[in-house]
């Protein structure tokens, strides 16, 4: 055993244990009921997400890894996503709150006892990791899930966590990104997921980009400037939703004499304005860009903006750099329960400027979920390209609700464009040859 494997077994049991931490403290800063109630039919009862990420951590890494006989195989249909739509799981004769976490435990002694004698090499599966790092960036994704159940949850504050860093000049403006080639995806990022693969040359013409995500106080300015009510800043898609959904705001938020109230957590107050906008759909936007004169970036814009080192050419892991995100890089991993301001992270920067790509809010991108050229599904078809197509638009970069574990400069998010129970953002871009070009 090489004392690189060693190290890779070490890190791996860190983080699984860190995912667990955060599961746990999720599942239990509220009570029994809390648990098995359903808070949105757009979410899962606390308690099946729970049971789920033990199931997913059964079948991939003590059966499959392990090769060890099943320890609940009576329960693999219960929590199968694929199985049962969020709104029908509170009806299954879903695990108590107890035998989940029973359950969970058990699974938990017996994955470790696998990645103790497992080779991490050989099957792709078990290639540095590969399927550890699967089930922990899955058990940290049903943990952001569960922070936006507790986002939607009614009742008193059960979560609490430090203001995220005061700033005391924004960061504002655009920077200009020269047109070029860069290579978006990867073929080198071991946890890579099979939709961020393969590595491929994206020609990107000249563009540019926001230095910071919008804020709640430009967002107040659109809805003050009648953004809402005027149809020509919507899609028609964008429109019919805006007009059959009601849309007035972001979620969460409520009108306060001429100002604005968000609820965040259970708590409700004035919004910051120089915090980025959260909890807004993909038409809203849209919406918010065409009032602005400006557009979403594509996704690969977006890539570019957080990767591309135009020093050297070559694209980094993240805005930064290579090096894996520390607190003084992003606000992530649950540590403050909202976005920063921008400027917050002065060392999570890209080399152009642009701030804070990595955590805060996950930022809709204008492009549709697509596998990229030479996709291969693996290690299912369910992990990604049954979602391929124009139903999903792409976002990225991660929210403060996001692990380090579970995000990089080449991750990609989906979703419905009406969503907006996720910690859902935005910045802005425009085409270089538009006519005010320059007066950044
Ligand atoms: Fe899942």
């Amino acid at each position: 055993m090489t004392i690189e494997t060693e190290r890779l077994r070490d890190r791996v049991a860190a983080d699984m244990i860190r995912a667990r931490e955060r599961t746990t403290l999720l599942t239990g800063a509220v009570d029994d009921g809390d648990l098995i109630r359903q808070h949105s039919p757009l979410m899962s009862p606390l308690v099946w997400d729970l049971a789920h990420v033990g199931s997913q951590e059964e079948l991939w890494l003590v059966r499959d890894v392990g090769g060890r006989e099943p320890v609940r195989p009576d329960i693999d249909e219960l929590y199968d996503a694929f199985k049962h739509t969020r709104a029908d799981r509170p009806a299954l004769p879903l695990l108590s709150p107890a035998e989940a976490r029973r359950y969970v435990a058990q699974v938990r002694d017996k994955a470790l006892d696998v990645l103790d004698a497992a080779r991490l090499e050989g099957r792709r599966l078990t290639v540095d990791g590969f399927a550890f790092g699967m089930i922990v960036q899955h058990e940290q994704q049903h943990d952001e899930t569960m922070l936006a159940t507790h986002q939607l949850r009614v009742g008193s504050p059960v979560l609490t966590a430090p203001p995220p860093p005061a700033v005391s000049s924004p960061i504002a403006g655009e920077v200009f990104v020269p047109g070029g080639p860069f290579d978006m995806g990867t073929d080198t990022e071991a946890w890579a997921l099979d939709n961020e693969r393969p590595a491929h040359r994206v020609d990107v013409p000249a563009y540019y980009i926001d230095r910071a995500a919008v804020t709640n106080g430009h967002y107040a300015a659109f809805i003050a400037a009648g953004g809402y009510d005027d149809p020509r800043w919507w899609s028609p898609a964008g429109w019919d939703h805006r007009q059959a959904a009601g849309l007035t705001a972001p979620r969460h938020w409520q009108r306060d004499g001429d100002g604005w109230l968000a609820t965040s957590f259970g708590r409700t107050a004035p919004i910051v304005a120089d915090e980025p906008v959260v909890h807004v759909c993909y038409y809203e936007a849209e919406a918010f860009a065409a009032w602005a004169g400006k557009r979403l970036p594509t996704e690969a814009e977006w890539e570019k903006a957080a990767r591309h080192d135009p020093a050297t050419g070559r694209s980094r892991r993240y805005p930064w750099g290579d090096d894996t995100p520390e607190s003084h890089h992003a606000n992530l991993g649950q540590q403050h329960l909202r976005p920063a301001a921008a400027g917050a992270f002065p060392g999570g920067a890209s080399p152009l400027g642009v701030h804070q790509l990595i955590g805060d809010v996950w930022e809709w991108t204008s492009t549709d979920f697509a596998g990229y050229p030479g996709f291969g599904p693996f290690p299912y078809r369910e992990y990604s390209e049954v979602f391929f197509g124009p139903d999903y638009k792409v976002l990225r970069g991660g929210s403060f609700g996001t692990d380090r574990a579970a995000i990089r400069g080449t991750f990609r998010n989906w979703d419905y464009p009406i969503r907006r129970q996720i910690f859902s953002g935005f910045r802005l871009a425009r085409d270089a040859s538009s006519e005010s070009a320059g007066d950044a």
